[in-house]
This record gives C-alpha cells, sequence and structure tokens, in this order.
C-alpha cells in the first residue's frame, strides 16, 4: 500500500511536467519510478489527460501538483536561506534533492524500508548518482523513534531545519502523528520549518461537501478500498494544533491558495484542487514554546 500511495503522487507528478521545462514544481523525474507501460501511456496528450481525470477523486491530481509547487517552494526558499538541513519524512519517490541545487544544504530522507529500497533501485538503474549531501535511512513512524533515526544519520538537532512530511499524515495512526511530532519538535531548533498537509476530518466522517469530497468519500467507503485513512484534522483546529507542538503558523493554504497557486504556476494539468486537504507552513519562534 504505501508503494502504490507513492506512485499515484508520482503518476499525477509525470503528467503535470510533460512539455513543461524544469522548474518549481516540475518533476521531470517522476516517470522513472512509473511502470514502461504507464510511460508509454501518459506520452500521448489525450491519454494523459485521461490518467489525470480518472486516476483519483476530481481535483485530486490537482492537489497533488498545488502541493508539489508548494513544498518545492518551501525546499528552495530553505536552501536559499542557507538553512543546514532538510528531513524528507516518508520521503517516497520525493526527487528535490536530485532535482535542485542544494549547496551546503544537507538532506535527510526518511521513508519505510521497502518504498526507499524500490526507490534507490530505480535511480541507480536510470543511472543517476546519489548527491554527497543526501542521506537516507528507514524509518516506520508507527514503532522507530524519528530523533535517534535522524542522529544516526548525522542530523544536528542544534541546528534549523526543514521537515517536510508530504503526503503522509492520513496514512498514520494518531499516536504515530503524536510521537512524530514530539520528536520533531525536539530536534527542530529555532529557525527550523515544518511543512505537512493533511485530511479533512469531515471527508473522513463521510459529511464532507466540497468539489471531489463526495467521490473520495465513496471510494473511502468501499470494503475494498487499497487505501486506509487514519488521521485528519478540522481545518479550524490545525493551526492550533500545531501550536501546540511549538510551531507559529507562517501560512494555511486551503482550496483557495491551491487554487491561486495553481493559477500563478501555469502549469498546463492541473486547475482546481479536490477540497480534502490542507497545507500548513510553519516555523519554530526564536524563544521555543513546545509543551
Ligand atoms: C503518498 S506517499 C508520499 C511520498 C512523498 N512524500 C511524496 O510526496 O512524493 C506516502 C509515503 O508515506 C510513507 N509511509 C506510509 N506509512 C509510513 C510509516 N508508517 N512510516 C514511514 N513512512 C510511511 C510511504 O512509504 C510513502 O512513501
Amino acid at each position: 500500500m504505501p508503494l502504490q500511495t507513492a506512485g499515484f503522487t508520482c503518476l499525477c507528478r509525470a503528467c503535470a511536467a510533460k512539455g513543461i521545462a524544469h522548474g518549481i514544481g516540475v518533476d521531470h523525474l517522476a516517470h522513472l519510478f512509473l511502470p514502461k507501460i504507464t510511460r508509454g501511456f501518459i506520452n500521448v496528450p489525450f491519454l494523459r489527460r485521461l490518467v489525470w481525470n480518472r486516476v483519483g477523486p476530481p481535483g485530486s491530481a490537482d492537489f497533488v501538483t498545488a502541493r508539489t509547487i508548494v513544498i518545492d517552494q518551501a525546499f528552495m526558499e530553505a536552501v536559499d536561506d542557507r538553512l543546514p538541513q532538510i528531513a524528507l519524512l516518508g520521503a517516497g519517490y520525493d526527487t528535490r534533492a536530485f532535482r535542485f541545487k542544494t549547496g551546503a544544504t544537507k538532506i535527510y530522507e526518511l521513508d519505510l524500508a521497502k518504498t526507499q529500497l524500490r526507490k534507490r533501485r530505480l535511480m541507480e538503474h536510470a543511472g543517476i548518482e546519489v548527491p554527497e549531501n543526501l542521506k537516507f535511512t528507514s524509518i516506520d513512524f508507527t514503532r522507530d523513534p524519528l530523533k535517534e533515526k535522524l542522529e544516526e544519520i548525522g542530523f544536528d538537532c542544534d541546528r534549523p531545519a526543514l521537515f517536510i512530511w508530504e503526503g503522509v499524515t492520513p496514512y498514520l495512526p494518531p499516536e504515530a502523528i503524536e510521537s512524530s511530532l514530539k520528536s520533531i519538535a525536539s530536534c527542530a531548533a529555532p529557525g527550523s520549518r515544518l511543512v505537512f498537509d493533511y485530511m479533512h476530518t469531515d471527508v473522513l466522517e463521510g459529511r464532507a461537501r466540497g468539489f471531489g469530497a463526495r467521490e473520495m468519500m465513496k471510494r473511502l467507503s468501499h470494503s475494498d478500498s487499497p487505501v486506509t485513512f487514519h488521521f485528519s484534522l478540522e481545518p479550524e483546529a490545525a493551526e492550533p494544533f500545531i501550536e501546540r507542538h511549538g510551531f507559529r503558523v507562517l501560512k494555511h493554504f486551503g482550496e483557495a491558495e491551491l487554487n491561486e497557486v495553481l493559477r500563478l504556476a501555469s502549469v498546463t494539468m492541473g486547475d482546481r484542487v479536490s477540497v480534502w486537504m490542507n497545507i500548513l507552513l510553519a516555523e519554530v519562534p526564536e524563544t521555543k514554546t513546545t509543551d
């Protein structure tokens, strides 16, 4: 299942990247993780559009595209601001360490061993070298201590970092979210940033109304649904939730903000996001206030 969810993200990114120059939000490496037949399929414009519209509930591929842009921007800002480290939590097939010039910033990728092994094998097969400033380790957020895992590969909890938790929180039980956030907070020196997305509780509870929500809820209610979601937040509760962990919210991206991100980026695929996920960008203020 984790491989499938990471594959869905890649498929959306590979479709969005077709025909566009490299840059923010454009993942020209995403296709590497797709089966050969899928790569051929999405090379054909009308088939690509078909995949885009059918790959998930309406607006879900568009959401992935907007999220990629927002988090690419957070990543590049961290590099430009010379944050010494970036931790990709549940990195999946994230290619930012390969797509962007990261200067002196060190990158740490953590994920389930199975996902990470497949990614590394496919990158190697494609002849793509691992940059010297990139380190990997496996983790299961439901079991393993995040702080120790980070420190084992050289992450320095006394220096500021950007933590990226993209497309992961819905799959984790609330206890794993709590323990991971405590670990992140304990490793987040003042000046650190955290960006993550979360699912809206009304979708999980089957009472949501926005664009794409009904179709999403229908999929979730099928007993043979390949995906199970566990964690969600009400958008009104999300900011106090993260503030309790010592972060100050910098930006909260909901439907309007994400649609604006797509409009400004003028990507050829993606114009309206589904209304069931938001993104939060937060920082650790100079004076820390963890609970
Ligand atoms: C939808 S993918 C997102 C991947 C990546 N962050 C991206 O945006 O491309 C979800 C990721 O969460 C990881 N994941 C799911 N459950 C996990 C767990 N218990 N511990 C660590 N990683 C987990 C999966 O392996 C997968 O890479």
